[in-house]
């Protein structure tokens, strides 16, 4: 059920609810009336994502793993939308164990979906990932045209459509694929050396270390704030569109920055705490593997299809994601 376009009065099971996305749409769907149920075995999630809302009586917590089949089924029982979230992220930790990667991302979805179908589940929305596009060159990226993986990490997310595909096909699972490009925001991971670009230049800055840049410093990203990413969730999760179902969309917000202007807007966004930050300069080093030059996305499909329409800006996102940090890396 759906009250203007929100997830309400459903039983929503998010997978990877204590990772970053995943917390996130814990902490918007808890008072939305909905009973929420959160399957993660925390290898890269923290209890602490999850602390203020396992305390509320429509919320459950299951400490399991989607590469086990009936901890799926269990997690599946009773519910109206799955929104799959959990995964192995990073292109690096692909590279490094590929097979770890493909039984959480590959198995770990097949169990999902099977559970799903078992479960008469109604609607089913998962994470994919920018990184199918591969190496096809178009700009700005548009869902139907994509390259060959450039990963371990990418095949696994080009699976997933394939198999979200399929078992809409075969089985009539309502099912819609996310491909989100560069999300940032709140509890977004900062540590380890799988941490995304920005929580990573924000904990090495703090620290008045020089963060490290991949390459020139000139490719660029679509970086996109968690609120547009939760918003589209729910516009997945609640369509009537029939057209819509069975799609892939692109979520992003449509615009690129390159990652020496993003270091350069981190800096003057944390020397305003410490003036110190403002005099750091990134270290540029050797460019890594599996990773596109560029990425920019079309999010006209998902405007057209879903009603989607980013409320956060870069700039406005920044100006909330790094005061989060700022408070919780002081602490
Ligand atoms: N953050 C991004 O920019 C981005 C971009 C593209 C796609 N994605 C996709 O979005 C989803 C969420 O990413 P995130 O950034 O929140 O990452 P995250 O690592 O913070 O969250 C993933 C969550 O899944 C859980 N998990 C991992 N393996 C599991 C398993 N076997 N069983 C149960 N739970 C498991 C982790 O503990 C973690 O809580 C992932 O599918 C990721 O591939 C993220």
């Amino acid at each position: 059920m759906s009250i203007g376009n929100k997830i309400t009065n459903s039983r929503v099971l998010i997978t990877g609810g204590a990772g970053f996305i995943g917390s996130n749409l814990c902490e918007a769907l808890i008072d939305q009336q909905n009973e929420i149920v959160c399957l993660d075995n925390f290898s890269t999630g923290k209890r602490e994502n999850i602390e203020d809302i396992l305390k509320k009586p429509n919320f459950r917590l299951i400490d399991g793993d989607i590469r086990n089949l009936d901890t799926c089924k269990e997690a599946c029982d009773g519910i109206d939308i799955v929104l799959h979230q959990a995964a192995l992220g990073s292109i690096p930790r692909s590279i490094d164990d590929p097979i770890t990667t493909n039984e959480v991302n590959i198995s770990g979805f097949l169990n999902m979906l099977v559970a799903s179908k078992d479960n008469k589940v109604k609607r089913f929305v998962y994470a994919s990932s920018s990184s199918t596009y591969g190496d096809h060159p178009d700009l700005p990226k548009v869902e139907d045209t994509i390259g060959t993986p450039l990963s371990p990490y990418a095949v696994t997310k080009y699976v997933n459509e394939l198999y979200g595909r399929v078992f809409a096909e075969l089985y009539g699972l309502e099912t819609i694929g996310l491909r989100y490009f560069n999300v940032f925001g709140p509890r977004q991971d900062s540590n380890g050396v799988y941490a995304a670009a920005i929580p990573r230049f924000v904990n090495t800055l703090i620290n008045h270390e020089s963060p490290k840049i991949f390459g020139d410093g000139t490719q660029s990203r679509d970086f996109t704030y968690i609120e547009n990413v939760v918003q589209i969730n729910q516009l997945a999760a609640t369509t009537t569109n029939q057209e819509a179902f069975n799609g892939i969309y692109n979520v992003a917000l449509g615009e690129s920055t390159t990652v020496n202007d993003l270091f350069t807007s981190i800096r003057d966004l944390l020397s305003g705490y410490d003036s110190e930050i403002g005099k750091i300069e990134a270290e540029h080093v050797e460019k890594r593997p599996g990773e596109v030059k560029h990425s920019l996305a079309s999010i006209d499909k998902a405007k057209q299809f879903l009603g989607y329409s980013p409320s956060y800006g870069f700039s406005e996102g920044m100006a909330k994601a790094i005061p989060w940090y700022w408070a919780i890396l002081n602490k």
